[in-house]
């Protein structure tokens, strides 16, 4: 028998093993962060709210070699560019977390808001004119080739347009989501702001969908390769119009998704920037369940989905590392767990309301599976790993102190008030030192499958974040925040 004392010892011992194991998270602290970050991405006239105070105003004469105010919006990721067709994904995103976690948020929530509005303003921009939309500004192979500070620029700052002739329907069919969908976030705080923005958005989508055509062969080099759309427009196009639905209730909207859904074909595991599939499915299976008559094919292809991410699934079409992260083709992993996340996190809602269980060949999932996967993702992210490294910047006592970011390696404005040129700025990137400004919140691509990491701005898909990584996170982390599906 055990005496008490050796009982204690054990227990000890179990209890730091626990502590070792798994440090507690804390999602509140995460959830201002992952905010937060949005304001280091600010591009244009700071407003006297910012609290990322080594960003100054940027990129003033933005759109006006076009004749049009182009001032605002958001630098993609590391660089400072504004590439509209990601940023619209980022703001459809920030207003999908609004929307489905706002009241999760708490005092969180005015900021959230906040960076939304820093997306739809500046969308507001982009569609002014309706025979012309913005569809990028600024020079991606000049901007990429210099090392400088957004606050410093001497690039062009080119802008780019789509026109009836030469067409943009993912592109302009994304900005009529992001629109939609920031309606909705904003219907109680501001209705006329609100109603704005559903306006916007259906002159939007008609524009999209009656001038078709791929912004590739529209503006072609200025956004391929980096933000080329390799799979079509359709999906955002039924993306857009269900979110318009959403909005709106209009049911021509609602036609459109069901009869046009059938374009897309089978590829539903996708959901990014470039491919809006299963957010398509989860997004409307909501209302699918419902009506029994719109059930098919959202709720099908949704558990499809569901079941090509379960770790032990027979249908299983991701991979997770030893340490237990999801992983996907295509670089800048954690695009991919930050929005697959999202979307488990979604649908284990809209299934326990709904009372259902997903069947999978060799399984069945019940909201907790959903929810228990996307926790596992989030707690690597934050530290649980082998490396016992925090993949957010400013949280967490391991963090990398050389993101692959041109403001966060500069000298800041207030410390260096003189100008770096396009190459001023190569000695701050070779360097081994850490970055000099801390990018709080923002999360980059991550670790290698093998749960390594090189915190090094040489290392790209691992080091630079992007707005597209951090959207989506904002909403998993409100959840976890304050998890109540089971209440
Ligand atoms: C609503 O939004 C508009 C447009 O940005 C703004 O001018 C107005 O002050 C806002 N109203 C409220 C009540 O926040
Ligand atoms: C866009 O360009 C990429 C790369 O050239 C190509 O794979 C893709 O099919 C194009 N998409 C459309 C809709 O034209
Ligand atoms: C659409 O209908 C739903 C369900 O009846 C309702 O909750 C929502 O407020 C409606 N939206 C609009 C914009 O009318």
């Amino acid at each position: 028998m055990l005496s008490k004392l050796s009982l204690l010892i054990i227990i000890m011992i179990m209890v730091m093993m626990n502590v070792i194991k798994a440090s507690p998270v804390n999602y509140g602290e995460a959830l201002s962060k992952s905010i937060l970050f949005f304001e280091g991405q600010r591009s244009g006239k700071l407003p006297d709210s910012q609290r990322m105070k080594w960003r100054k105003d940027s990129a003033l004469r933005d759109g006006s070699d076009i004749q049009m105010d182009m001032v605002g919006g958001y630098y993609d990721a590391g660089d400072n560019m504004k590439f509209n067709f990601p940023m619209a994904f980022t703001t459809t995103m920030l207003g999908w977390s609004v929307i489905e976690f706002g009241d999760e948020m708490g005092s969180e929530l005015t900021n959230a808001l906040e960076a939304l509005k820093w997306g739809s303003d500046y969308f507001l921009k982009a569609t002014y004119d309706p025979d012309r939309i913005v569809a990028q500004v600024g020079n991606s192979i000049v901007d990429h080739n210099c090392w400088e500070r957004p606050e410093d620029m001497d690039t062009p700052r080119t802008s780019y347009y789509v026109t009836p002739q030469q067409p943009g329907s993912e592109l302009s069919a994304e900005m009529a989501a992001a629109l939609a969908a920031s309606s909705i976030a904003f219907r109680t705080s501001n209705a006329s702001y609100s109603d704005l923005l559903r306006h916007r958005a259906d002159e939007v989508f008609d524009f999209a969908n009656n001038y078709r055509g791929s912004y590739n062969n529209s503006i072609g080099m200025a956004v391929c390769p980096f933000y080329c759309d390799v799979s079509g427009y359709m999906d955002e196009l039924i993306w857009g119009a269900s979110w318009l639905y959403k909005a709106s209730n209009d049911s021509r909207y609602l036609d459109f998704v069901k009869s046009n859904i059938k374009f897309i074909g089978n590829d539903v595991f996708e959901f990014g920037w470039d491919n809006k599939d299963a957010g398509i499915n989860v997004l409307v299976s909501q209302w699918a369940m419902a009506d029994p008559s719109n059930r098919d094919p959202f709720i099908s292809n949704a558990d499809k989905f569901i079941c090509s991410l379960l770790p032990t699934a027979s249908t299983k079409t991701v991979s997770y590392s030893k340490g237990g992260l999801l992983f996907k083709v295509g670089g800048s992993n954690l695009q991919h767990t930050t929005s697959l996340s999202f979307l488990l996190i979604v649908y284990a809602r809209y299934i326990q309301a709904a009372n259902r269980i997903i069947q999978c060949e060799n399984e069945v999932a019940d909201p907790a599976t959903l929810i228990n996967l996307a926790k596992n993702q989030v707690d690597y992210i934050l530290g649980n790993n082998p490396l016992r490294m925090s993949y957010m910047v400013g949280y967490g006592a391991k963090f990398p102190q050389k993101i692959h970011h041109r403001g966060s390696t500069l000298p800041s404005m207030d410390m260096h008030p003189q100008q770096f040129k396009c190459h001023d700025g190569d000695e701050y990137f070779k360097t081994q030192s850490p970055n000099p400004n801390i990018l709080v919140g923002a999360v980059v691509g991550g670790p290698a499958e093998d749960d390594s990491f090189q915190d090094s701005r040489y290392n790209v898909p691992q080091s630079e974040p992007a707005t597209y990584i951090n959207a989506p996170f904002v909403g998993v982390l409100a959840y976890f925040n304050k998890p109540n599906i089971f209440s």
